[in-house]
């Protein structure tokens, strides 16, 4: 009895400092708009990039499905939750962007963490980016495998690292588009690195897809590299594609290996038939709308009304402006909020301590107004 009372449920986990709290914001998303404790902001904070969450072909797609075939797929994919569209999905999305052969899984978290697990163990060597996405870097955690962080974007450094290296199974790890800098990584070069010290590279272009390149291919085929041996491609489908999901893209064989091996598909209920629907469609959309152009106009119109705003360097997407300390961070998105905008302070941990920042994300939704808005916004900030 006395021991239940020193430590129960209450009293598990450290208090956090109220500036590091996460909150969970309810928040109800109507469009472009977000209406949050009552106030109606207009949205910079989400991945939905091209705005086709709620494209209305996207959601009749999902909306078919669900009155055909129910909501939830029942079991994983290896019992009997697998299901023709997801083939089709799968083709359309290897073909698309340049690969042999993909896997749909159920989320991007899934994906990393599972892929990572499959691919590595102890015995490999893992060279991953300091500021890699958490979903990396705990799949790089729990395979076991060796790790060697390199600086962000330090290339030099990752040189020296492969070049000690004696592991007979090297595998290099990074973003594509850094989620919370917004800015990119050198595929060509990473990938010569790999072809040099005999290493496969995976790269998680989440944030590329949709966004980057000819119909939004992503960052590899803009880089003319898509499909190449050594690589391994993850995306999700809930950022740009507006629904949730995701996938790795490969040669036959490795998918092959990873449908053999991949925990978080083997041992995970497969994702709801309406999820990859509507992202089937919202491919369709991509490769023959201009939506993707809209997002890519959109940036160049930002970089060019922002010009003299203190912002990270980003040619993506995802600009963000360096605030440093928490407190900071969060007054000038409540100070956004008051001018009627929804930009979240981004605090340690999901970036690195004296790093807070406001992380602003740009849709193909935007409207050149909305934009100017919003530039303006930030310029008044105190
Ligand atoms: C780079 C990157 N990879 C993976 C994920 C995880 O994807 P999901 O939200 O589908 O779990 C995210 C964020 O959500 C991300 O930014």
């Amino acid at each position: 009895m006395s021991i239940a009372s020193i430590m129960d449920t209450r009293n598990w986990f450290k208090t956090i400092p109220e500036t590091r709290k996460r909150k969970l914001l309810a928040s109800q998303r109507d469009g472009l708009w977000i209406e949050v404790d009552g106030q109606k902001l207009l949205n910079f904070a989400s991945n939905d990039y091209l705005g086709l969450s709620t494209h209305p072909k996207v959601c009749a797609a999902a909306q078919d499905v669900i009155k055909q075939h129910g909501l939830g797929s029942g079991a994983s994919r290896l019992v009997s939750g697998d299901d023709p569209t997801m083939h089709v999905l799968e083709q359309s999305l290897a073909s698309w962007k340049g690969f042999e052969a993909c896997l749909l899984m159920g989320s991007g978290m899934l994906a990393n963490i599972g892929l990572i697990q499959a691919l590595a163990d102890r015995h490999t060597h893992i060279f991953a980016d300091k500021l890699n996405h958490a979903s990396l870097v705990d799949g790089t955690r729990l395979s076991g495998a060796k790790v060697h962080r390199f600086p962000h974007l330090n290339l030099q450094i990752l040189e020296e690292m492969l070049q000690k290296s004696d592991a007979k199974k090297k595998l290099i790890v990074s973003d594509g588009v850094f989620s919370m800098d917004g800015d990119v990584a050198d595929v060509a070069a990473l990938l010569a690195l790999a072809d040099s010290y005999d290493a496969l590279l995976l790269l998680d272009d989440a944030h590329g897809t949709g966004t980057l390149g000819e119909q939004g291919k992503g960052l590899l085929a803009q880089a003319g590299l898509a499909g190449h041996a050594r690589l391994i491609e993850v995306g999700t489908l809930g950022k740009a594609f507006g629904s949730y999901g995701a996938y790795v893209l490969g040669t036959a064989e490795m998918i092959e290996g990873l449908r053999q091996h991949m925990r978080t598909l083997i041992f995970s209920t497969a994702l709801p038939p309406s999820l990859y629907a509507g992202a089937q469609v919202a491919l369709d959309l991509m490769q023959t709308t201009d939506v993707v152009k809209q997002l890519q106009n959109n940036i160049t119109y930002f970089l060019a009304q922002a010009k003299n705003l203190p912002l990270m360097p980003s040619q993506t997407a995802i600009q963000p402006m360096l605030l440093g300390k928490d407190e900071d961070a969060l007054d000038a998105s409540n100070q956004l909020r008051e001018q009627g905008y929804f930009v979240p302070a981004i605090r340690p941990p999901t970036v690195p301590e004296g790093s807070a920042r406001l992380r602003l994300t740009l849709s193909a939704a935007h409207s050149q107004q909305d934009i100017q808005g919003m530039v303006k916004a930030l310029a008044n900030l105190g």
